[in-house]
């Protein structure tokens, strides 16, 4: 793993994550791009302040296809298999309360603009997007865009927006198909079958998150797709009934 703290105002991950539980928000601007309320802020508690994201529920636009839970608390899942992967995929999120209610809030990460997205989406040799795709077979990720890459100036890859994600019905849309039929890493099914065991455990942090943030079926519907990419050990294909890329791609 890179180090991220260049990404984060000079913060390691963890202090980040401790900042975004207990710091107060300061509401700098609306992301004119975003759909829902996705509200650039501050985070700071005196000592440190960094940029983040914060996404209220209330400002949540019902989707047709998302009707049960919060879009948040799919944010909140999705970091959740992001930490219980270890990849680091997702920066660190919070599920808490702010300036217009309760919400997800997300470090900020100050990418590296240098990087041509385009180009870096259709790498095929690039460990870390390739995890990335694996990340988003399991949380079944509808909106992986090109816009959503985010590369820091270290080296690392994150990945942002997964409200709209962890249906129970297969509906992966996203522009990193390269690998599809493609035979996964050892180590990435070595870590697959790790959380597949934690998903078998009620009460493991992982089984806790998913039950608080999910409907029954959508929980154990993680589970049986992080099995089924053990059991298939490839890359997922399209669903055949569904578009496979999202829209606009960028
Ligand atoms: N944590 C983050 N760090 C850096 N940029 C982000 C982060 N979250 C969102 N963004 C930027 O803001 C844009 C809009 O946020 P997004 O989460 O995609 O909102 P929406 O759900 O409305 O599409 C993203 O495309 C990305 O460019
Ligand atoms: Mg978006």
């Amino acid at each position: 793993m890179r180090d991220t703290a260049d990404a984060f105002d000079g913060l390691s991950p963890s202090l980040g994550l401790e900042l975004l539980l207990h710091g107060e928000i300061t509401v700098k601007g609306r992301l004119t791009a975003a759909s829902n309320a996705t509200l650039y802020c501050e985070v700071s508690d005196g000592a440190h302040s960094a940029a983040c994201v914060y996404k209220p529920v209330a400002g949540e636009r019902p989707l047709w296809d998302f009707p049960d839970g919060t879009l948040a608390g799919r944010e909140i899942c999705a970091y959740a298999v992001s930490e219980a992967l270890g990849w680091e995929v997702v920066p660190p999120t919070v599920h808490r309360d702010g300036p217009f209610g309760e919400g997800m809030v997300q470090l900020w990460v100050h990418g590296d603009t240098t990087v041509d997205l385009v180009a870096l989406s259709r790498e095929t040799g690039n460990t870390a997007l390739r995890r990335m795709a694996v990340f988003d077979a399991v949380i079944n990720n509808s909106d992986r865009k090109i816009g959503h890459l985010l590369p820091t100036p270290g080296g690392h890859l994150y990945g942002c927006d997964h409200g709209v994600s962890l249906a129970e019905d297969y509906k992966l849309r996203t522009v990193l198909w390269q690998w599809q039929g493609q035979p996964l890493a050892e180590d990435v099914l070595e870590r697959l079958a790790a959380v597949a065991e934690q998903l078998q455990d009620a009460d493991s942090a992982l089984a806790r998150v998913l039950d608080r943030h999910l409907t029954g079926p959508e929980a154990y519907a993680v589970r049986s797709r992080v099995e089924l990419l053990v059991h298939h050990g490839i890359h997922p294909y399209p669903a055949p009934d569904w578009p496979a890329v999202p829209w606009p791609p960028v």
